[in-house]
């Protein structure tokens, strides 16, 4: 049997928030958005979680989330680290042997089971997948004094989110030669995949409610969509 994990991060300090709790603990209808994020995947045919916190706060998230709404599959509860793709690695070392990993915004809770599901079905085919919607506006490029240098062709531009899905020896090789690199820039798994390994990475059409909870607005947006999973 492959056995399949997802990695739920959630030791972010949610700056931008700036709230006292970090975001993902913040309360919509009673219950933390951690707990939404959690419950996609309890419903979905993953096999395993594990939960990457912020330092010292295992306790907490136990407390406020795990064992308060009783979810049986997060298997471990580990700490991460200073930026994302810290968090990342630690997850990916807490995973150990297994086929194939799901990494998940743990600030995306408006994610249906069936897009995990879907993932889980790509990531057996194409080895390394993202999931996205297409971009709405137009983008354009700039240089430091603000001045449009270039519009890319709408067509191409993929708005990325989680989760994003890999086999686990391809991303576990990826970000062991990050570590060896200087200055890292990275902002999402796909990339260390693209740049460390050259490696394709495919894109899954997503949907829009699948957003990251980044700034106090999006609390009312979320408070709608939660309604609307399915
Ligand atoms: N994350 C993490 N470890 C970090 C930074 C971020 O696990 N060192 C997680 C966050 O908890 C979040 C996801 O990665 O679920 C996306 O990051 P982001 O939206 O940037 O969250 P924060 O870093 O918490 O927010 P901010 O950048 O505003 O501080
Ligand atoms: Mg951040």
């Amino acid at each position: 049997m492959k056995k399949t994990v997802a990695i739920i991060l959630a030791a972010g300090k949610g700056t931008r928030m700036g709230t006292k709790v970090a975001k993902q603990y913040i309360e919509v209808d009673g219950k933390p958005l951690l707990y939404y994020t959690i419950k996609a995947f309890e419903e979905s045919a993953i096999d395993e979680i594990i939960l990457v916190v912020g330092k010292d706060e295992g306790t907490y998230c136990k407390e406020n989330v795990t064992e308060r709404y009783e979810f049986t599959k997060v298997s471990r509860i580990v700490e991460g680290g200073k930026e994302r793709y810290n968090s990342v690695y630690e997850g990916l070392k807490a995973a150990g042997i297994c086929s194939y990993v799901l990494i998940h915004d743990g600030a995306r809770p408006c994610l249906a089971p069936d897009l995990i599901n879907k993932m889980l079905k790509e990531v057996c085919l194409k080895k390394a997948c993202v999931v996205g919607v297409p971009v709405k506006d137009t983008i354009k490029v700039i240089d430091a004094d603000g001045q449009v240098v270039d519009t890319p062709d709408r067509s191409t531009l993929m708005i990325t989110q989680t989760p994003q899905a890999f086999e686990y020896d391809l991303i576990i090789r990826a970000y062991e030669k990050l570590f060896t690199t200087k200055d890292i820039n990275v902002t999402d798994d796909a990339m260390v995949v693209e740049t460390m390994l050259k490696e394709k990475v495919f894109m899954v059409k997503g949907n829009y409610q699948n957003i990251k909870v980044t700034t106090p607005e999006d609390l009312f947006i979320v408070k709608q969509f939660l309604k609307y999973v399915e």
